[in-house]
């Protein structure tokens, strides 16, 4: 039928905002993520990082200075350090307090997009992230969903941080527990997921740029975020991920789909995604929702 998609459970696939509208705000913003759920995106995702007082905060990294103002910042200008985890000098999140973060403000860090927002909107906690969600399914009547990844929670264990630990507390806090709340929480960390998988039923994920073991994957998770490319050939044919994947119970929600990171078989945004959506995934992650829902509701 019309509506029919070959996903695992047949439902149409789930838009997930990738930083939020990070394709036209300064990602992970409360900005940017109110933008993705006024376009209509199932899920906002939020990678999450962790402050020297124990408070999860998003950002891509744990290094700050190409996401944040602090380089231009002279009261930090001394607290710029190496890190074994890191190439180089930067400052991390770890070394700095909420309130320290607070007076930062966000960048946009990749090239060709608007910076006219930046230095505008402050870094949010995770906690004020789950209050918007929470606020915006009220208002919208639709659940928006969250999406965290745990950043490099090796990294800030070594540092005595509790990243995960924190991350299910605030989720409860919230009311997300069980299979049926809408949220997933994804890791390339198969270590952490697996500790994970022992202290909550909340759905998980696995991110992989190579493709896995299906079954032995499946013991862990609910399904796989694997990078793109590992679902087409080099010529644009199906890989047999998908069907594999499904096969083993997993869904399948690649990233990235953004206009700078085009298969080279696509011309357009529009086109890449339409193909992806044609090999049964569960979901995308994309810079641009507001495109990935146009796209997936022509179908
Ligand atoms: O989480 C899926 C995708 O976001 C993984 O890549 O580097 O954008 O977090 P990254
Ligand atoms: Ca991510």
């Amino acid at each position: 039928t019309q509506n029919a998609f070959p996903t695992l459970n047949g439902n149409p696939p789930l838009v997930i905002a990738h930083r939020g509208a990070s394709g036209v705000l300064p990602e992970h913003t409360i900005a940017a993520y109110q933008r993705a759920i006024d376009m209509g995106a199932d899920y906002i995702e939020p990678d999450l990082v962790i402050t020297k007082d124990g408070v999860l905060v998003a950002r891509h990294d744990r290094h700050l200075s190409k996401t944040t103002d602090i380089a231009t910042r002279a009261e930090f200008a001394d607290r710029k350090r190496e890190d074994a985890y890191h190439d180089g000098m930067d400052w991390f999140i770890e070394d700095f307090t909420l309130a320290e973060i607070k007076t930062l403000r966000a960048l946009q860090p990749r090239a060709g997009r608007p910076t006219k927002f930046d230095g505008q909107y402050e870094i949010p906690t995770f906690e004020e992230i789950l209050r918007l969600a929470k606020l915006a399914s009220k208002t919208t009547g639709r659940p928006i969903g969250i999406y965290p990844e745990t950043k490099q929670p090796t990294a800030f264990a070594a540092a005595g941080l509790r990243h995960d630990e924190a991350m299910l507390e605030t989720l409860l806090a919230f009311g997300y527990e069980g299979a049926e709340a809408p949220v997933f929480i994804q890791s390339f960390e198969m270590g952490n997921l697996k500790r994970l998988n022992s202290q909550t039923d909340i759905r998980l994920i696995y991110l992989t740029e190579t493709r896995p073991d299906f079954a032995e994957t499946a013991k862990i998770v609910d399904g796989i975020g694997p990078y793109k490319k590992l679902l087409l050939t080099d010529a644009g044919e199906d890989t047999g991920f998908v069907a594999a994947a499904h096969a083993a119970g997993l869904a399948v929600h690649p990233w990235t789909f953004r206009d700078d990171a085009l298969d080279p078989n696509f011309s357009d945004i529009e086109t890449e995604m339409s193909a992806y959506f044609a090999l049964g995934v569960d979901g995308v992650f994309s810079d641009f929702p507001d495109t990935a829902i146009r796209v997936r509701d022509q179908k």
